[in-house]
């Protein structure tokens, strides 16, 4: 059997152009809403970032609310751009989002325009930019008129601030009417960011048909089901460092038989393709034809490496997939950031 490999050369990266737009994106994209906060240490978010850079990791997906504390990842990654980075902003795609509670009161969450724009401002303060690549609104909100949330994205384009818009978590039928607004507004939607994975097979049911008719791409979050698809947990005990221990966004009561058979079965299929588990599952969700790319999280720049090296293996057979298939289970008490 042939060795797994860890690190992938600096020229694995390979691009996709975003749906029907222009703007080509890395297959795997490098996400700031875990690792990056206050509690992590300054020198492994540099070298994670930079270590990104150098493998065209070209795209850092961040929100406003991404830390702890919230804003601090912003506010990490701005310094990063500023003192590691300077000069280079054009090789880059940041993205950011509202909508997720941000600050107290009325107007620091949900999809009001005072909100949006409110939040977006407070964001390139935090990055130390003048805009923003693409701007997402984070999650559907039902109280708000959709027209007016999408008017608040496409003004963000309009004054410079954003220069494609997105949205996030979003359904089928919200995302067909989203996209309606939005072209009556001639801002057209670039992207959508929903949950995907081999453990969350959501966008399967409408999703992606929706984003194949109005030609919006998918850069697919928590492909490694933030840590379940990976090695990490394999062994039956939970690391005091892993994100089940650490995060109230994954529940260590998730790591039970059941889960464990699973894992490992798909991580023996991993194997037999000379991957570990988390270059699979990432395979797997890049072997669909809407997904753009997929935003990875990494604790390190080994995890990074790894799974960057994912893109150097063979395309998925029929016959893996269906073994896959067989395995892959929905529901992993994982929560949305
Ligand atoms: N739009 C939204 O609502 C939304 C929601 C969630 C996420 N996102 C975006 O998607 C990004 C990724 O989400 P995610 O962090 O949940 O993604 P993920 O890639 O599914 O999980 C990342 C975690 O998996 C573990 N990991 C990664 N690579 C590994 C490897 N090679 N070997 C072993 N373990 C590995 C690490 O866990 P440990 O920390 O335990 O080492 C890492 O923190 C976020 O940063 C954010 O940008 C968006």
């Amino acid at each position: 059997m042939e060795s797994i490999p860890e690190r992938a050369p600096d020229e694995t990266m390979t691009y996709r152009r975003c749906g029907a737009s222009g703007l080509l994106l890395p297959r795997i994209a490098l996400g700031l809403w875990h690792n990056f906060g206050d509690t992590r240490a300054d020198d492994t978010k540099r070298a994670t970032v930079l270590r990104a850079v150098e493998l065209g990791i070209a795209h850092f997906d961040l929100a406003n609310n991404y830390g702890p504390p919230p804003g601090s990842a912003e506010r990490a990654f701005g310094r990063i751009l500023a003192d590691d980075l300077a000069g280079r902003r054009d090789e880059l795609v940041i993205s950011t989002k509202a909508g997720f509670e941000m600050w107290s009161g009325p107007y620091g969450d949900h999809g009001s325009r005072k909100h949006l724009l409110a939040s977006l401002d407070q964001s390139l303060t935090r990055l130390g930019i003048d805009y923003v690549d693409v701007f997402y609104h984070h999650r559907p909100d039902p109280e708000t008129p959709l027209e007016e949330t999408m008017t608040a994205l496409a003004d963000a384009v309009r004054r410079g601030k954003a220069l494609y818009v997105g949205v996030s978590n979003y359904g089928p039928e919200e995302t067909r009417r989203a996209a309606a607004i939005l072209d009556r507004l001639g801002v057209p939607l670039t992207v959508h960011q929903p949950r995907y994975s081999m453990f969350d097979r959501t966008p399967e049911r409408g999703l992606f048909d929706v984003l194949d008719e109005i030609r919006t791409g998918a850069m697919v979050y928590s492909p490694l089901a933030q840590g379940l698809l990976t090695d990490r947990y394999l062994d039956g005990t939970v690391p005091t460092d892993s994100r089940a221990a650490t995060s109230r966004f994954l529940d260590a009561d998730v790591i039970d038989e059941d889960y464990l058979e699973r894992a490992r079965a798909l991580a023996e299929i991993a194997r037999s393709r000379g991957q570990s588990l988390a270059q699979l599952a990432l395979a797997w969700v890049l072997h669909r034809p809407q997904v753009t790319g997929a935003i990875v999280g990494a604790s390190s720049v080994r995890q990074l490496e790894q799974n960057v090296a994912a893109l150097e293996a063979s395309e998925l057979t029929e016959e893996e997939t269906e073994r896959i298939e067989a395995q892959a289970v929905h529901g992993t008490g994982t929560r949305r950031g």
